[in-house]
C-alpha cells in the first residue's frame, strides 16, 4: 500500500514544517508519495528521497502564462508525478484530459482525483498512472470512505480496468487502511489525520502497520 500525503495549505505544513514532516514520513516507511505545498515543492524534493507530487498543474506549454503553473517546471522542480482534479481543486473532463497527456508527453507519473464512478469511469478512458476515489462530503472530516462506503471503493477497483486505484477522505487509523487494501485499493491519500495531528509520527508509525 502506497500512503500519500497531501500537505494541502495547511498552516502545519508551509515550508519548513513541511520538510520536516516530509522526513518523518520518510523514516517511517518507503512505501509513501508527499504532496507538498506548491512553493516548497523543490525544496522538500532536494531532501528526501520517496517521491515528491505537485497538487496541481496547468496544461500550458512554455511561453507567456503569467501565474500558471508549467508541468515541465514541476518536472524540473523534482517532482516525480502531480495530482489532478483534487476535489478542491475541480476541472472539467477536457481539462484533466489535456493535463493526463501533458503528463505522459514529458514523462511525469498523473494521479487523477476523482468525486465518483461516473467521472472515473471517463478517466479511466485517460489512462492516467492512477486513479484516486475521494467522495468530497468525506474530505477532512473524521468519518471514513473505508467504514461509510467500503462498496465505492470496491466498485471503484472494479472499472478502474488495471489503472491502481487508490481512495481518500476521512482516512485517520489503521483499519481504514486494511479496510482499504483489502477491497483492492493500491493505496490511501491522507491529509488531515497526519498534517494537522499533534502527534504526525505516531499517526503515521500506526498506519505503517498495513502499508
Ligand atoms: O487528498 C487527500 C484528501 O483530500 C483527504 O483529506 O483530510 O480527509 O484526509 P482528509
Amino acid at each position: 500500500m502506497i500512503l500519500v500525503v497531501n500537505f494541502k495549505t495547511y498552516e502545519q505544513s508551509i515550508g519548513e514544517r513541511g520538510l520536516k514532516l516530509a522526513k518523518t514520513l520518510e523514516g517511517i516507511t518507503k512505501n509513501a508519495i508527499v504532496c507538498p505545498q506548491m512553493p516548497d515543492l523543490r525544496y522538500i524534493a532536494n531532501h528526501v528521497d520517496i517521491p515528491v507530487y505537485a497538487q496541481h498543474i496547468d496544461s500550458i506549454k512554455p511561453g507567456s502564462h503569467t501565474g500558471w503553473i508549467l508541468p515541465e517546471a514541476i518536472k524540473e522542480s523534482g517532482c516525480e508525478g502531480t495530482l489532478i482534479n483534487h476535489s478542491e481543486h475541480t476541472l472539467s473532463i477536457n481539462e484533466i484530459k489535456e493535463r493526463v497527456e501533458r503528463c505522459r508527453d514529458i514523462g511525469l507519473k498523473s494521479m487523477v482525483c476523482v468525486p465518483d464512478i461516473e467521472t472515473e469511469e471517463r478517466v479511466v478512458d485517460m489512462e492516467p498512472d492512477f486513479i484516486a476515489i475521494e467522495p468530497p462530503e468525506l474530505i477532512g472530516g473524521n468519518v471514513s470512505v473505508a467504514t461509510a462506503k467500503p462498496e465505492l471503493i470496491e466498485k471503484a477497483v472494479e472499472v478502474s480496468r488495471g489503472i491502481p486505484l487508490l481512495c481518500g477522505a476521512g482516512i485517520n487509523s489503521a483499519e481504514d487502511i486494511k479496510i482499504a487494501k483489502e477491497l483492492g485499493a493500491i493505496g490511501v491519500l491522507v491529509a488531515s489525520a497526519i498534517v494537522k495531528s499533534k502527534n504526525p509520527k505516531s499517526v503515521i508509525e500506526s498506519f505503517a502497520e498495513y502499508l
